[in-house]
């Protein structure tokens, strides 16, 4: 039996690898989210609530420590661009220390706090994919349009931060192989406001990315690095 590990399982993409996981046969998921109730049931399926304080995760790790071994798989899935009062900014006038410090919150100190944990878990399991949802425009490299200082910013540090992570890795947990991964621009609540001017075929169904997320990463192997990977499978430049 292998156990895949899904984080920020309620979103469209944590939600569409569930489901895609948990019908293979001889897989259990495990799905955390601050969510507290499953969006929907399944045999293969255990649903933890977490907030995602250092306090909660502790116990979610301890929750998985006797099924360390056999994760084959982990997703952190948590990110956001945009909210109720949070727009993502065109101009600099539009930045806030309040945008930037949620933005940095959800999407670079809510991955790094799992990181910390999972990696001791990980120590002595044999293979274990570890992807992170990155995104494209955390690129320094690919920015050339400039805007979303916030989500930008707080992808561009999740990277360098995995970065860090696959060097400790290296030594620490060398059963796993770190991945910064971007799915492509898919329809969830998190591109919905942003849909309108993309090309006929751009936009992609939550169970595509999934399908594109496992299929893109199934072939890695632990090799002490981090791959920056879009959903074709080809490398994003830092
Ligand atoms: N959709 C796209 O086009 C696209 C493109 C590039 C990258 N991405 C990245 O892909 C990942 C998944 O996004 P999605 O499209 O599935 O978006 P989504 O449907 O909005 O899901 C976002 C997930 O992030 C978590 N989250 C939201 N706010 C949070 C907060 N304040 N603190 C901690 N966790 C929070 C939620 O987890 P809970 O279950 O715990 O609530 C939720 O599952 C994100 O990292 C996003 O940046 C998406």
């Amino acid at each position: 039996m292998s156990v895949e590990v899904v984080i920020g399982a309620s979103g469209g993409l944590g939600q569409a690898l569930v489901r895609l996981s948990m019908v293979v046969p001889g897989t259990r998921v495990i799905a955390i989210s601050r969510t507290t109730l499953p969006p929907f049931t399944h045999p293969a399926l255990q649903w933890i609530c977490c907030d995602n304080s250092p306090g909660a995760i502790n116990k979610v790790i301890e929750d998985l420590t006797p099924c360390a071994e056999m994760i084959a798989r982990v997703t952190l899935c948590n990110g956001r661009l945009h909210d109720r009062d949070l727009i993502p900014e065109k101009r600099l006038e539009q930045l806030n220390e309040q945008s930037l410090t949620r933005l940095l919150h959800s999407n670079t100190i809510v991955p790094a706090l799992w990181l910390k944990a999972l990696i001791p878990l990980l120590t002595a399991t044999p293979r274990v994919v570890l992807t992170v949802l990155s995104a494209r425009v955390g690129s320094i490299g690919d920015n050339h349009l400039g805007g979303w200082y916030s989500y930008r910013a707080s992808k561009a540090a999740l990277n360098q931060l995995l970065q860090c992570c696959a060097i400790e890795a290296a030594r620490r947990a060398k059963g796993v192989k770190l991945v910064a991964y971007h799915p492509g621009t898919v329809d969830t609540r998190l591109s919905r406001p942003f849909q309108q001017r993309l090309r006929p075929g751009q936009l992609h169904s939550p169970e595509q990315a999934a399908r594109h997320l496992k299929q893109v990463t199934a072939a890695l192997k632990p090799d002490g690095t981090l791959s920056y990977l879009d959903w074709r499978g080809e490398t994003i430049p830092w």
